[in-house]
């Protein structure tokens, strides 16, 4: 048996099991208690489980719907669930992503496979979870968040297939967000730099296998919680964008004087041991 009193404020995160979702989920239980109507998709129903129990604890109203965003009629059933049991939908965070490191040379042709599938989670997922909810969001004059990365505006070597994702969700949000300033819709992308969770070891390698190691520098990385609360207030303020880390806000800008500079930071940004020679 659920609570059946209706949530003011109803809110569908992708990628909800861990990481950055699972933390934003947390967070927004914490802030709205009773009031807020959380709706968690991933693939993982145990760990869903889990983050719906937490979220529970602090008062909020869950809905588990295991989700693969890389199948569109999944990405549609998990709004037609939410617009079920809420009868609302406020707000859209499209967190789920997985990552890949391989420089492009390493990869053979029978394996480029996984480049499409990377894209299929990280754009597409994205493309049909937005589209299904949009009518939702027009009535509720809601806020899209699009969770990209600092490798959807500067090219990450190593990184040319989830940097193509990133950058493809980049300009899909950028131009939704200018089609919907009339129907006061906001979409909020933000652009998370190194944070600290299990997205490297999980991601693909060359042969598009768990690479069970991050072939990046980590010991600036941000934490989850930090990370978590930026997003969510830039999606609060309906800020357009939300750029969390100094290498990021100078690198952006910086890349349109000194391209071989930020190449030379992006190359820096790799361990040795992966570093094309
Ligand atoms: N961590 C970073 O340094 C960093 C930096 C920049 C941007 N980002 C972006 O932030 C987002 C969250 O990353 P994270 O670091 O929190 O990663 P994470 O800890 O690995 O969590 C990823 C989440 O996405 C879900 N997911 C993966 N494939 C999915 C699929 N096909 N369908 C539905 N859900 C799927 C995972 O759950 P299941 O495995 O159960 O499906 C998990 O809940 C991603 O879009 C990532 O690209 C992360």
């Amino acid at each position: 048996m659920h609570n059946t009193a209706s949530p003011a404020n109803v809110i569908v995160i992708t990628g909800a099991s861990d990481g950055i979702g699972a933390e934003m989920a947390r967070q927004l239980a914490r802030q709205h208690g009773k009031s807020l109507g959380l709706v968690l998709a991933a693939r993982t129903a145990s760990t869903l489980q889990t983050v719906a129990a937490q979220c529970e604890a602090l008062g909020a109203q869950c809905l588990v719907v295991p989700t693969d965003v890389s199948v569109q009629a999944q990405c549609q059933a998990l709004i037609a669930s939410a617009v079920e049991r809420f009868g609302r939908i406020d707000g859209l965070i499209n967190n789920a992503g997985i990552s890949a490191q391989a420089l492009f040379t390493q990869v053979r042709a029978e394996d480029l496979g996984w480049y499409e599938q990377l894209m299929r989670i990280n754009l597409w997922g994205s493309v049909w979870c937005t589209h299904a909810a949009l009518p939702h969001l027009h009535n509720s004059r809601g806020r899209i968040v699009a969770v990209s990365s600092l490798a959807g505006l500067i090219g990450v070597p190593g990184r040319t297939a989830y940097s193509a994702s990133k950058f493809a969700m980049t300009g899909f949000f950028e131009a939704l967000r200018a089609e919907l300033v009339g129907a006061g819709v906001s979409v909020t992308t933000a652009y998370p730099g190194v944070v600290l969770t299990n997205i490297r070891s999980h991601g693909l390698n060359a042969a598009g296998q768990a690479a069970g190691s991050s072939g990046l520098k980590e010991d600036k990385a941000m934490g989850v919680e930090e990370c978590a609360s930026l997003i969510l207030r830039g999606m609060q303020q309906r800020e357009r964008e939300v750029v969390m880390t100094a290498p990021g806000k100078i690198g952006r800008f910086l890349k349109l004087i000194w391209p071989a500079t930020v190449e030379r930071m992006a190359l820096n940004a790799l361990k040795d041991d992966v570093k094309p020679r």
